[in-house]
């Protein structure tokens, strides 16, 4: 889990930076070229699916976890919470299957368009054009399902990030509050960060 988790941290990183590509330039020609790379290197290729392998990989172990930690113990607490237990470290499962549920929808935007149609290859449209599509404001209930989406991804990273150290063994008293801070960073980078690209363009539009 904690492997494949810290993988899944540093692709979002990536991620992240391409995609705040798009607002470096009004016609987003930055973007279209680093995305134009990054879908033609025979090493993002074979990225794309020790990727996918990493995230079923962490969606499995993640059910079988769950079901076992269920199993192990059928009747619940009766007082759930303390002082070291969060909403988020509570509802892995939960913030897990609702960002899985948001990958669907994501894949289909964007991934399944441009791997397996002709709508970029053909010159119909540009990856940035495509980005940007469905962050207008007739389609504005994609911006809220992705801006919901990010919130929720956020609050999973935010426990996920430091209990995988503590799962690797890599935490004591001073290193563990430090790297909690460090994942409560990160969360809030990848929530806000990834707002701010539905939040820019569905402003650029209505303004
Ligand atoms: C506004 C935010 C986002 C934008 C604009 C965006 C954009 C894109 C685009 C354009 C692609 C297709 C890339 C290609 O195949 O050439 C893609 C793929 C993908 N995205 Fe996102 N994305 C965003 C947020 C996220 C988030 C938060 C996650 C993870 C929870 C994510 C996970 C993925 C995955 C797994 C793929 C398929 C692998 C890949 O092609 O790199 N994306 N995204």
């Amino acid at each position: 889990m904690s492997l494949t988790g810290l993988f899944l941290v540093v692709f979002l990183c990536v991620h992240l930076f391409v995609n705040l590509l798009t607002l470096v330039d009004a016609d987003g020609s930055t973007f279209n070229t680093v995305a134009h790379f990054m879908g033609t290197n025979i090493i993002m290729s074979v990225m794309q699916w020790v990727l996918g392998a990493g995230f079923i990989l962490h969606m499995l172990w993640a059910t079988v976890l769950t079901l076992k930690n269920r199993a192990a113990r059928p009747v619940k607490y009766e007082v759930s919470t303390n002082s070291d237990t969060s909403w988020s470290s509570q509802n892995m499962f939960i913030s897990g299957a609702t960002v899985l549920a948001f990958l669907v929808l994501h894949l289909v935007n964007y991934f399944y368009k441009i791997k397996f149609t002709e709508l970029i290859e053909s010159g119909q449209m540009s990856e940035f054009e495509l980005v940007t599509s469905i962050f207008q404001p007739q389609y504005w209930y994609f911006s809220v399902i992705y801006i919901i989406s990010f919130i929720l991804l956020g609050l999973h990273l935010n426990h996920s990030f430091q209990s995988s150290f503590q799962t690797l063994g890599l935490n004591n008293t001073s290193w563990l509050p430090r790297l909690k801070f460090i994942g409560t960073l990160y969360a809030i980078v990848i929530a806000v960060g990834f707002s701010i690209i539905p939040i820019f363009f569905l402003m650029k539009a209505l303004l």
